[in-house]
């Protein structure tokens, strides 16, 4: 990955992966949409007649006039389909929806796909791309700062099964992402609080100047009013920066590790992404993924990796204690009154992060040295009494 563009407002990132000829670039300002026909017309050239735009009613009603209006005016015939909002329309059922969309649109296969939404729109419209026709062109317009910061990056696509979430899917590389920072002038504030959660993460893992920009946006701006913030052209710069600094670490990685080698077990695999997913993941299931965002859960998750990191001597008690208040900082998290620690126990077992029976944990040895140890080399009393200090914090 090449160094960071400042071109007037947008900050461009060029996305140079090492495994593949693909390049492309991601572009982080605010008030873009309009601009998005432009944009789409050069990263998909000339030969695209058509264009389909895959969203939901709540995004598509804020922002798809003004997208389906600029793509037009670049000589696109535009299409629209919408899929359900929601994590559990993230399946099989709406892919075939939007492959049956894509025919009846015509597209062939110099098209292209533009998802305008958060992380489940972006996986799902990238999937549908890379299957139909095997493959046509697929742009990104992320609406959620989860979206922005983490989904939209690295060309992980899919959906979820009954055999469970994100269990088919592919690696499929857009060939562009607009990030208008605008968006998040609409979202609420949990979904705030679960994209600031992932971006603590990649703090935590990437290196003390991330992890430092993170906190101290959330020292000076209220959680609650994160939203506004991003609507006022004063702070607006200062958001964009650390949205930029978190595409460009993420990117970073996964260029490095793009099909997340199972071997590697390096601080700069891409596996270290994983800090904070096993406890969030067993929280998601004992509450049937509907208590908690899943950035909320990764918040959660976050303390519960630096506890345990405290129990096996890699941190002391200042780090946990630093996670544990910045966490808290990105907004209200539901609480964990309900929930039973046994139960949250039992579910690590069916983390995906097993590797050949083993659970693996990315744990932490100071902020920004992260570390992946062998869940066999972590004692059982170890994540009982993490478990403990979370649910008493
Ligand atoms: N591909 C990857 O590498 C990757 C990485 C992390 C997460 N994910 C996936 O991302 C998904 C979660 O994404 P998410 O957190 O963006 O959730 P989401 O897509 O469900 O969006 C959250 C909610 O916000 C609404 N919304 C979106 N943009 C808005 C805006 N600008 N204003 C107002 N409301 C808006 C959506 O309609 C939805 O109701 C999960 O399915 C997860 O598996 C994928
Ligand atoms: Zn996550």
């Amino acid at each position: 990955m090449n160094s960071i563009q400042v071109e007037m407002s947008e900050i461009i990132i060029p996305i140079r992966t090492k495994e593949d000829e693909h390049c492309y670039d991601i572009r982080v300002g605010s008030h873009k949409l309009h601009l998005s026909g432009r944009w789409a017309r050069k990263c998909v050239g000339r030969l695209a007649r058509k264009i389909l735009i895959i969203s939901n009613d709540k995004v598509f009603g804020l922002y798809g006039n003004t997208v389906e209006a600029t793509l037009a005016d670049s000589g696109f015939s535009v299409s629209v389909w919408k899929m359900r909002d929601g994590e559990r329309f993230k399946n099989m059922r709406s892919i075939e929806a939007a492959l049956a969309a894509f025919a009846a649109s015509g597209l062939s296969r110099t098209d292209a796909v533009i998802a305008l939404g958060g992380g489940v729109v972006g996986d799902l419209a990238g999937f549908a791309a890379s299957i139909y026709l095997r493959g046509i062109a697929f742009l990104q317009i992320p609406t959620t700062l989860l979206a922005m910061i983490d989904s939209s990056v690295g060309g992980k696509t899919g959906i979820n099964s009954d055999f469970g979430k994100n269990t088919i899917g592919a690696f499929y590389q857009p060939k562009g992402v607009l990030i208008d920072t605008n968006c998040l002038s609409t979202l609420d504030t949990r979904e705030m609080a679960a994209g600031f959660c992932e971006a603590i993460k990649q703090g935590a893992i990437g290196s003390r100047e991330l992890f430092d920009e993170v906190s101290s946006v959330l020292s000076d701006f209220h959680a609650e009013r994160l939203a506004d913030h991003f609507r006022d052209p004063k702070y607006r710069p200062r958001l964009a920066r650390m949205i930029s600094s978190q595409v460009k670490f993420k990117a970073c990685i996964v260029s490095g590790d793009q099909r997340e080698s199972a071997v590697r077990r390096d601080r700069r695999s891409r596996k270290i992404l994983n800090f904070g997913h096993t406890l969030a993941h067993a929280l998601e299931k004992v509450t049937d993924y509907k208590y908690f965002r899943h950035g909320e859960a990764v918040g959660y998750g976050i303390i519960y990796a630096a506890e345990l990191s405290k129990e096996l001597a890699l941190v002391d008690e200042k780090v946990v204690n630093l996670l544990n208040d910045v966490v808290h900082r990105s907004g209200t998290l539901p609480k964990l009154d309900n929930i039973d620690p046994k139960l949250v126990i039992e579910a690590f077992r069916f983390d995906k992060k097993q590797v050949a029976g083993s659970l693996q944990m990315v744990l932490l040895k100071g902020i920004g040295k992260p570390v992946i140890v062998d869940g066999d080399d972590i004692p059982h009393s170890a994540h009982l009494s993490a478990l403990k200090r979370l649910f008493a914090r």
